[in-house]
């Protein structure tokens, strides 16, 4: 039997996803040491690999098939937009994609004479959202962290960003304007692996399932 690999993404997705797999008898103590160095973690009985990747590679991984599963927040796996199978909704590490902005932004994305600048660490999908669905010319701005900082320092009017708790924007005197899509922990699957593992990702899916 060949090793299963698994990319998961790194920081708060990644402990939600161990004890996932914990319910289902899926461990990997030497994981657990968050003073480890080690990059990748075996289980050698039921033969699986896991590692830990920053989220916006995992897709990449698992579209090479250098992993063939992934666990990655929806929002990157629009971003990126690789060539996978999304195969489930996880169901933790809900939040949402939202226009966010100051109170009085929101008049600027009814009307859409004025370039409004649009400041992010998702271009894809504030471009898809912009010129897509809202039919509106932005300009966007990429950002690589702390987007909210943008309309305070007028970087930008809005932002594109996620929403879980709120409280970001409102320590920030901003707002959401316009929700976008919702958002969660996914399961991702290389094409390949879907169909020369079949077996094993089917029952692992199942598995998942009475836990979810
Ligand atoms: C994310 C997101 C928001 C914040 C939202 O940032 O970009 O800034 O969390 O959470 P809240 O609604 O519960 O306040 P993250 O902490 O991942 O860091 P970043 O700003 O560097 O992207």
């Amino acid at each position: 039997m060949r090793y299963l690999t698994f990319a998961l993404a790194k920081g708060r997705l990644a402990k939600k996803s161990l004890e996932m797999f914990e319910k289902i008898g899926i461990t990997c103590e030497e994981m657990k040491d968050e003073k480890t160095r080690k990059l990748i973690f075996v289980n050698e009985e039921l033969k699986l690999k896991f590692f830990l990747a920053k989220a916006g590679d995992v897709p990449t991984y698992v579209e090479y098939g250098a992993a063939d599963i992934g666990v990655v927040g929806k929002d990157t796996i629009l971003e990126e937009g690789r060539k996978l199978y999304e195969v489930m909704d996880l169901g933790f590490g809900k939040c949402k994609m939202c226009v966010c902005g100051p109170e009085s932004a929101k008049e600027l994305l009814k009307h859409h004479d004025e370039l409004i600048r649009v400041a992010t660490k998702y271009p894809r999908i504030a471009k898809d959202y912009f010129y897509n669905k809202k039919h509106q010319t932005v300009e966007i701005i990429k950002l690589n962290g702390s987007v909210e900082l943008a309309p305070i320092v007028n970087l930008s009017e809005v932002i594109v960003d996620i929403v879980e708790t709120g409280s970001t924007l409102r320590e920030n005197g901003l707002g959401v304007l316009e929700e976008i899509c919702p958002l969660s922990a996914r399961m991702v699957v290389n094409q390949v692996s879907m169909k020369m593992e079949n077996e094993r990702i089917n029952k692992l899916l199942s598995d998942l399932k009475t836990v979810i």
